[in-house]
């Protein structure tokens, strides 16, 4: 696919999206980065930034924000996918999760528009733990979430966003769904363990209620909507239905996905786990 047309990377401040649209830029592609305070501003929750920011673009980078789970969507990602038919738009790829229905439903609206698409339907992120919801929960020393004894593939959106460039910018991915998963399953437990021996931190998992997870939140001030959301992601996507590894990174880069203990070594190594006291 030549790369001389616009490629629309939503949710360019995003975890994955950050970095795709890096990758598209050193890769000398044109890409629009769309963010509710671009210059050309796109935001799922107002249609009208949605035609000027698919101005000649020919490939578009695909996040649903907060989650292709949440109720509102369905329509958005139908009507979205409408207009980039519309507009000439050539190819899609959207980013999903893994085990959830409702996403299902988004995904096929994507694969029956009939423009070139991939489904790039990810496992929970690595970087959840500290560029995402799981940051303060670190910073504080006790990570006390509902996860129980659960076991999840963690992915390394470094191998989402090479995924996701390849579909973008290359042939052969098109009609493709790439389950991408880390290449070990993981507790919540091991998780933050590693996380304590490359930070040097002492970490601790707590087993947690979804209740009294939903009450930690509510006081933290964080709006019901997002409570929600995360109860729901929790006492749903934990339940075993994504405890098994995949091989979409492999099937899509050729290589096997990163490891989360090199995750672990290389956040450690930034210091986001150590923040320097402030002295006034
Ligand atoms: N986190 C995971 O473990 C995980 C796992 C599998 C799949 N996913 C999927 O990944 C996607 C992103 O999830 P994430 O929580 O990790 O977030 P994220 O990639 O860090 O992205 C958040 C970005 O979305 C943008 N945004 C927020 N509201 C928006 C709106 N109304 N319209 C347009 N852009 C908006 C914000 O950018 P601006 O402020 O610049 O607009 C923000 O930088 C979701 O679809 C989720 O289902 C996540």
């Amino acid at each position: 696919m030549e790369t001389s047309q616009t490629i629309l990377v939503q949710a360019a401040n995003g975890k994955t999206g950050r970095r795709v649209a890096d990758r598209l830029e050193r890769l000398g592609a044109p890409i629009r980065r769309g963010s509710r305070n671009a210059e050309i501003p796109f935001d799922w929750d107002d249609p009208t930034t949605w035609l000027p920011a698919l101005k000649e673009v020919q490939a578009v980078y695909m996040v649903y924000t907060p989650d292709l789970a949440v109720s509102s969507a369905f329509e958005a990602i139908r009507s979205f996918t409408q207009l980039a038919v519309q507009t000439g738009v050539r190819r899609l790829v959207l980013l999903s999760g893994r085990g959830e229905e409702e996403a299902r439903r988004c995904e096929r609206i994507v694969q029956e528009s009939g423009l070139e698409w991939t489904i790039v339907r990810a496992s929970w992120f690595n970087q959840n733990f500290d560029e995402g919801e799981f940051l303060d929960l670190v910073l504080a020393g006790e990570i006390a979430l509902p996860a129980g004894s659960a076991q999840e593939p963690f992915v390394d959106v470094e191998d989402i966003a090479e995924v996701a460039v390849a579909a973008l910018t290359q042939e052969g991915h098109a009609g493709q769904v790439y389950e991408l998963t880390g290449p070990r399953l993981m507790t919540f437990a091991q998780a933050v363990s590693e996380i304590a021996d490359a930070s040097g931190r002492n970490l601790r998992y707590a087993d947690i209620s979804v209740q009294e997870f939903s009450r930690s939140l509510s006081e933290a001030g964080l709006p019901q909507a997002h409570i929600q959301l995360l109860e729901y992601l929790f006492h749903n996507l934990l339940d075993g239905r994504n405890a098994h590894l995949c091989d979409g990174v492999r099937r899509a880069l050729g290589k096997p996905p990163r490891d989360f203990r090199d995750y672990a070594r290389k956040a450690a190594a930034t210091g986001v786990w150590n923040p320097v006291e402030q002295t006034v």
